[in-house]
């Protein structure tokens, strides 16, 4: 089920909670910037796409919607474009020229539809400004955060993700442990490679995120975060190239997961 709620005066989150099993919840969210130019940031997972348009039509007519913000390609954020593309025909899309590619391999974005962006690069929405900008942690070679220059609002894709217990509403309701050991288990499952970095010019791309001092952190995959629990999401991440690697279960452990299954099945 989504559910909405507001992040700041003029961005709504919408957020659904995907359980992993054995290892607890990861949020996933979008976001509608309600700019001058109405903006929708990602667009949901596939399986939900029915739940994610009756939430979207919660908060704005999406016949209002002028661009979708594609930070990347993945499964958790495509859910609802074509679909929304198909009943507005004013919707561009942004996004880089490999997401244009990878999209081409399963549902083509029309050309004449997309405006594409590099990190560095700012797109004016009518009252704001949107600079795009790389993550320190990302899965995927397309993901592209943004900055929104009139809210202070840093959306961050994947990156500040957590997997956890209970999903709240706010970051600020984590406690540091909680936040801190979701975050990690999060960042060395999405972002693998993060344990072969050499450490300082990945301090370094953390320090950028510190310098700009966002108000508001805006993760794909965390309850909001307001500006005051940036260092506690930096810190996090600091720790991550060290921390033990993800290992998924593997075949004797699914086949003792089924065996559980049935064991406990009614007769
Ligand atoms: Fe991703
Ligand atoms: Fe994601």
């Amino acid at each position: 089920m989504i559910t909405t709620y507001e992040a700041a005066p003029d961005i709504d989150v919408l957020t659904s909670s995907f359980p992993v099993p054995g290892f607890g919840l990861i949020p996933i969210n979008a976001f509608v910037l309600h700019a001058a130019e109405p903006v929708l940031i990602d667009t949901g997972a596939v399986v939900e796409s029915d739940d994610f348009m009756t939430a979207l039509q919660s908060v704005i007519d999406p016949a209002d919607l002028r661009w979708i913000w594609l930070t990347h390609t993945d499964f958790d954020h495509i859910g609802s474009l074509h679909r929304l593309l198909g009943e507005n025909p004013q919707i561009r899309v942004i996004t880089t020229f490999l997401g244009v590619g990878i999209m081409g391999l399963s549902a083509p974005l029309p050309m004449d539809r997309v405006h594409l962006v590099n990190p560095g690069q700012t797109i004016s929405v009518g009252d704001r400004s949107l600079t795009a900008m790389r993550p320190p942690t990302f899965d995927n070679p397309i993901t592209t955060g943004l900055y929104d220059d009139r809210s202070g609002a840093l959306f961050s894709a994947d990156c500040f993700g957590a997997l956890l217990a209970e999903v709240p509403q706010s970051a600020e309701d984590l406690s540091d442990d909680e936040l801190h050991q979701g975050q990690v288990f999060w960042a060395t499952v999405d972002s693998p490679w993060l344990h072969t970095v050499d450490p300082t010019p990945f301090a370094a791309s953390l320090d950028e995120i510190r310098q700009l001092r966002p108000d508001l952190v805006l993760s794909s995959h965390l309850p909001a975060a307001s500006g005051g629990s940036l260092e506690r999401l930096l810190r996090s991440l600091e720790t991550v190239p060290a921390a033990a690697p993800f290992v998924g279960p593997d075949q004797v452990a699914l086949e003792q997961m089924l065996a559980g299954m049935t064991g406990s099945a009614p007769h």
